[in-house]
């Protein structure tokens, strides 16, 4: 089965789920996508031999550029690792439930369009939560509102700061993220 990656930031989900699957061959990452060419995740994915392509917001909703490199490397589905545009309404529609995001919070709490990166830990952290955590999603056309697939959560101390939580978030998302999608993927298949 070929999975791509969509990631522009850091890219250590990217990493972990790369690692992840040259162990489980079921599943190949086949492709990394990023709208940032200097993202660390390319010089990742080039080490595991993988190739990247990367494309302009012009060829991302006004194009269907994109959607033909999907489907030219054979993608089944799409993940998105810190990957922060909008998915246009093409591949929605070609990979219906098949594109799957991870957000650094409990969903439906610090969604939506503006809330990602270190801007949802601080609202966490101001909203004195007492828990946080990851949630593992199917992708619509709104920001954060797909199907959840998978919670997990982790506690928020008084005095934490959004940098602490972010790390406690972030062990969370490298523990689990490509478990979720190894089982997701293998669901639907057999
Ligand atoms: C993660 O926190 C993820 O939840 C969010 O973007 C971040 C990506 O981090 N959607 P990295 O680039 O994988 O390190």
């Amino acid at each position: 089965i070929h999975i791509a990656i969509f990631a522009s930031g850091t890219g250590s989900n990217a990493r972990k789920i790369i690692n992840y699957f040259a162990a489980h061959p079921q599943i190949q990452v086949t492709l990394i996508l990023t709208n940032n060419p200097s993202a660390l995740v390319t010089e990742v994915a080039t080490q595991a031999g993988i190739p990247v392509s990367v494309f302009t917001r012009e060829e991302f909703y006004q194009s269907g550029k994109v959607l033909e490199t999907l489907q030219q490397h054979h993608i089944q589905w799409v993940i998105l690792a810190g990957f922060l545009w909008l998915v246009p309404h093409n591949l929605i529609q070609q990979y219906a439930n098949r594109i799957i995001n991870i957000h650094p919070a409990l969903l439906p709490k610090f969604g939506g369009k503006g809330m990602y990166g270190m801007r949802v830990h601080q609202a966490v952290v101001e909203n004195k939560e007492t828990h946080t955590g990851i949630t593992i999603h199917l992708v619509n056309e709104k920001y954060d509102e797909g199907e959840v697939l998978f919670q997990a959560t982790c506690a928020v101390e008084p005095g934490d700061t959004a940098e602490e939580v972010a790390h406690k978030v972030q062990i969370l998302e490298h523990m689990h993220f490509a478990e979720v999608i190894e089982k997701v993927i293998l669901k639907n298949v057999y």
